[in-house]
């Protein structure tokens, strides 16, 4: 509806600069907003305010001119000016009542498929294997799985990349811990990468003679010291499955195909090198290799080097970032490559996407984008923590989701079975960790909240997952009965036409998400459209309702509303519930 109005406002401005009321090559930037306040129509632009000035005339009479040079349409009840010269469109009823069938006959509820289909080469999740997975890696597996889902629902390809870090100085340390344990303490210790790592750690810190042989073993492991890679590999094994299981509990569509490994670009590094040397971006700059390029300066205006090779030869994060930008486009195929990385490295991407255009790692017509995100914090208002102090492991954080929830549920009155409450709490609560990431606002930090997450008040996954057992709930109540599907479309009560209009705008929300990477503005609409949907049975009988054609069409507007809460919700990675 969005995109026929602008279109019919665009043939308008079309229409007046013919006229010679505004100058041709005036550039005009429509844009539409909806009113909070419905008595002022169902959008409104304030494109007379704009372009009084370049058609040096009063807005008021621009709009006026602007109204009047729309095409004949069936999109528009009408168009008024309001104050100092915004207009206000009322969209007619028989164009919502259309919408509304299009989504009921759609198996897609309408969505519009994306224009330019890309291959879209998505980097997230992508953690370090020295560590077990914790709550800092949070959100862009889950950000990131959204948005993929989110992009392949709009018939893009997506190509998933798990960028996974397991090629630092650190296994090193991890790997000359790891020959001093015989085989079945390795096993043991393995079972908790954390206690693991820290074990190694605080030898590295106390023994030269250790922190010595863990430098050994690095520069054995990059150059294919077989007794390292089998070690190495053990380790990594081991790792890996842990992300799997927690990938697999958080129902993000990560597989193990998908990890890239930065070990895996270790070949190509020194052909970076030498490329880039070819180009001459190189410059030695105490014995390391550097890149200096004028688009980065430090704060004092002091260059910034981006660092490619160590003095000993070792590489660097941006070097297999160089390698794999590269492998995206030109193995890949991927012609808009997108990266879920805490927004802390967004002067390494911008670094990395300069430098790979300006070397010709990546050509052409490619997008790369970094989507950065802010940090998960405690209530105190720092980097969340566990109670001892430490990093939070996300597999002990999702158990504690699913603790509570249970005990959520189990204070709600409830015919469910001790066994199928569990089963319902393992949902619930794992919905409820990823909807309160996703619901905020990206790029900003949020404070992790259980008791905000955790409930069923406001916009919160439990909220929800019961509204749409409630919409459920009146075909349970149906039964085999059924009603005519065929049935027209009534828009008498305001609460249906409030709902209705909520309804439509899921095919915007969607692009929205997808050209913002935002999926809370997803999580905004849901919120919104459940709130709408229950005013709406509070005040307009379905079942109990005698006159047949309001009966089945507001059956109607419950079905939709049911399938437009699952769609929105499998969008975002979070399954529904039948019963709760
Ligand atoms: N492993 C990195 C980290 O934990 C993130 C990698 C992100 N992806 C990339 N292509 N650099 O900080």
């Amino acid at each position: 509806m969005k995109e026929q109005l602008e279109q019919l406002l665009a043939d308008a401005i079309g229409q007046i600069k013919a006229d010679g009321v505004l100058p041709a090559d005036q550039t005009v930037n429509i844009q539409l907003d909806r009113p909070r306040d419905k008595s002022h129509g169902d959008f409104a632009t304030n494109l007379a305010l704009m372009l009084a000035k370049p058609a040096k005339s009063n807005p008021r009479q621009l709009a006026e001119q602007i109204i009047a040079a729309i095409p004949q349409n069936t999109l528009l009840e009408k168009a008024e000016i309001a104050g100092p010269g915004f207009i206000n469109f009322s969209i007619a009823q028989d164009q919502l009542k259309g919408q509304l069938q299009a989504m009921y006959d759609s198996k897609r509820m309408a969505v519009a498929e994306a224009e330019n289909k890309r291959t879209i080469v998505i980097d997230y999740s992508s953690p370090n294997l020295a560590k077990e997975m914790h709550v800092g890696h949070l959100r862009s597996a889950i950000i990131g799985d959204a948005t993929s889902r989110v992009a392949e629902f709009l018939g893009h390809k997506v190509i998933r990349q798990n960028h996974v870090g397991d090629w630092g100085t650190q296994f090193g340390m991890l790997l000359a811990h790891m020959e001093q344990l015989d085989n079945q303490s390795a096993e043991y210790e393995l079972s908790n990468l954390e206690t693991f790592y820290k074990a190694a750690k605080q030898r590295f810190d106390d023994s030269e003679e250790f922190a010595n042989r863990a430098r050994e073993l690095v520069v054995k492991l990059q150059s294919g010291d077989d007794y390292c890679l089998r070690l190495w590999n053990q380790f990594i094994e081991v790792s890996l499955s842990h992300c799997q299981e927690v990938y697999d509990r958080l129902g993000v569509k990560l597989t193990r195909d998908d990890a890239m490994a930065e070990s895996a670009y270790n070949d190509k590094l020194p052909g970076v090198i030498e490329h880039l040397r070819e180009k001459q971006l190189l410059v030695e700059d105490q014995g390391a290799q550097c890149v200096f390029l004028d688009e980065f300066k430090g704060k004092e205006g002091e260059p910034l080097p981006i660092i490619v090779q160590k003095k000993g030869g070792g590489y660097l994060y941006a070097t297999t970032d160089l390698a794999a930008i590269e492998y995206r486009q030109k193995q890949l195929g991927g012609d808009y490559l997108m990266y879920f990385v805490d927004a802390r490295q967004s002067l390494h991407f911008e670094q990395i996407f300069t430098l790979a255009r300006k070397a010709g790692f990546i050509e052409g017509d490619i997008r790369t984008e970094h989507f950065g995100f802010g940090t998960v914090m405690g209530r105190d208002g720092k980097p969340y923590k566990s109670r001892d102090g430490g990093v939070t492991k996300l597999a002990d954080l999702l158990d504690e989701a699913e603790r509570r929830a249970l005990s959520l549920l189990q204070q709600k009155d409830s015919d469910l079975s001790e066994q199928q409450q569990q089963q319902i709490a393992k949902v619930v609560g794992i919905s409820s960790v990823k909807y309160a990431d996703l619901s905020k606002n990206r790029t900003s930090d949020y404070i992790f909240d259980w008791d905000l997450m955790l409930t069923f008040e406001g916009n919160t996954a439990p909220y929800l997952l019961y509204a749409y057992t409630r919409v459920n709930s009146i075909f349970n109540r149906l039964g085999d009965s059924g009603f005519d599907q065929g049935a027209e479309f009534v828009l008498n009560d305001e609460r249906e036409v409030a709902l209705a209009n909520q309804l439509v705008r899921f095919n915007e929300v969607v692009h929205q998400v997808y050209d913002k990477a935002m999926p809370h503005f997803l999580c905004g609409y849901l919120f919104d459209l459940a709130g709408r949907f229950s005013s709406f049975y509070e005040a307009c009988p379905i079942l109990n309702q005698e006159d047949l054609a309001i009966r089945n069409s507001r059956l109607k507007l419950a079905r939709l509303t049911a399938n437009t809460l699952s769609q929105g919700l499998e969008l975002l990675g979070i399954p529904t519930l039948e019963k709760m």
